[in-house]
């Protein structure tokens, strides 16, 4: 068993169930590139500020360098009586140079130390979540772009209302991805601070350059307050909070996907691979891919309310309580990828029922509204041609008919403004296109939308940044 660090105070060993308790290495080993990485400039910028020497610096630096492969090939020993993967590190690089090892953690403290894991980790997942994030706006414009001028039934309190394009549907989800997209970039500035050499809460009294760090590390500020650095999460909340945001519309879609492909509504057919049957019924194609992606919202809002528990009473500055917002973190990181990822591969795949949705669109008086516009036109005012074309709308339910199924004559018992070419009016394609205010369902307004979409997509530079 290693040596504690801390073993100078202690007149005990811990005992061991307190180090299982306290171990958190089996998650946080993910974080060891970045715990290197991180530990590399520090050593570099302690050189730099003649804190250690050059040639310390370089001992350091290699010896984390191999370090870094031996965990890559899974050459590397974990242990739990090492609690975490900072001092993993540091013990082994103790082996590798006893004597330069024992400066690295100079002006630095594993409070100061995992926050800027944690930044880097999240800063670079989250570059990975905006390019997936990419692709699937481009899947999701690719089926507006394929679909092109088939006509559904809109919803309101899930009772047919309007008639509207597909694609102004799927363009929906386009524009609450792109706000996904966008809250992602903006939590960018927050994680995107170096917060390295706020030492244990209080700074340091070493002559270090934590903006050489920054600059080493690629990051864009540097923290103000040593006390806030090492205690803030703000930034693991708020990226669990966009994310959480942006499963909400992955749930949404699922549940859409879910009772479209339903015999019910009849209006897609979801592809074989990312369906599965029923051992008892054989019969069965069930819609599991998007029921397990609007359950795993679930996990996601629970991850949120774990780590705004975790911090809402806590004391400056670090508490170790904090250890416990990893688990939510990693698993909201993973849920969130998978569910894109699978959405990415499965859009392209869903083949769509055009004959059924049209249908649903014919029936069940989604014209009501335009009849009442079209009176409005013969001069009417808009309350009371609502309320004659509710009229007409009960007339015809007695008849069992829709509107345009209704005779001339049997129109005009409602008005005599009605006239023949009311029924040119209630055409599905004229009802879409006579939409044109900007936003609408209108052919025209949805093509703009549409290679407006487009070029955002073309245009987003999501670049990897660094580690
Ligand atoms: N494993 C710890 C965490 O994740 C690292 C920091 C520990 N600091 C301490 N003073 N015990 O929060």
């Amino acid at each position: 068993m290693a040596e504690k660090p801390w073993s100078g105070r202690f007149s005990e060993k811990t005992d061991k169930l307190v180090e299982k308790f306290t171990s958190s290495i089996d998650v946080d080993k993910r974080l060891y590139e970045h715990d290197i990485d991180g530990s590399i400039a520090h050593c570099r910028m302690l050189a730099r500020s003649s804190v250690i020497s050059e040639a310390e610096a370089s001992v350091l630096s290699n010896g984390l360098a191999m370090i870094k492969d031996e965990i890559k090939n899974k050459e590397f020993v974990f242990d739990d009586s090492l609690e975490d993967i900072h001092m993993h590190v540091e013990n082994r690089l103790t082996a590798i140079a006893p004597k330069a090892a024992q400066k690295l953690h100079t002006a630095r403290s594993r409070n100061d130390q995992v926050a800027l894991d944690v930044r880097m980790y999240l800063r670079e997942e989250v570059y990975k979540i905006l390019s997936k994030l990419s692709l699937l706006k481009k899947a999701v414009t690719g089926m507006a772009r394929e679909h092109m001028g088939v006509i559904m039934p809109g919803y309101t309190h899930l009772q047919r209302a309007q008639p509207v394009l597909f694609s102004h549907h799927m363009l929906a989800y386009y524009e609450m991805f792109k706000r996904d997209s966008e809250r992602f970039i903006d939590c960018l500035k927050r994680i995107d601070v170096l917060v390295l050499g706020s030492a244990a809460l209080a700074g340091t009294t070493y002559p270090i350059d934590r903006f050489h760090t920054a600059k080493l590390l690629d990051f864009d500020s540097v923290s103000e307050n040593s006390m806030d650095s090492v205690s803030d999460r703000d930034f693991v909340m708020e990226f669990i909070a966009a994310a959480s945001i942006c499963m909400v519309h992955f749930s949404r879609f699922s549940e859409e996907l879910v009772l479209w492909s339903s015999s019910e509504f009849d209006f897609i057919v979801l592809p074989d691979a990312f369906a599965t049957g029923s051992s008892i019924m054989p019969q069965k194609k069930n819609p599991d891919v998007p029921e397990i992606v609007r359950g795993k919202t679930g996990r996601v809002f629970g991850n949120l309310i774990a780590v705004l528990t975790l911090m809402k009473a806590l004391p400056l500055a670090y508490n170790r309580d904090m250890q416990e917002d990893k688990e939510p973190l990693f698993d909201t990181v993973d849920t969130l990828k998978f569910c894109i990822d699978i959405y990415i591969r499965m859009l392209p795949k869903i083949s769509i029922n055009k004959k059924n949705m049209r249908n649903a669109a014919s029936k069940g008086f989604l014209d009501a509204t335009d009849f009442a516009d079209y009176l409005v036109a013969q001069g009417m005012a808009f309350r009371e041609a609502h309320n004659c074309a509710g009229k007409a709308v009960a007339y015809a339910i007695g008849k069992d008919r829709e509107l345009k199924e209704l005779s001339l004559s049997e129109l005009k018992i409602f008005s005599s403004l009605v006239k023949k070419d009311v029924f040119d009016f209630l055409v599905l394609e004229r009802m879409i296109d006579r939409r044109k205010s900007y936003g609408s369902t209108g052919t025209e307004n949805v093509l703009n939308a549409l290679q407006k979409a487009e070029k955002e997509i073309n245009s987003e530079d999501v670049v990897k940044k660094k580690k």
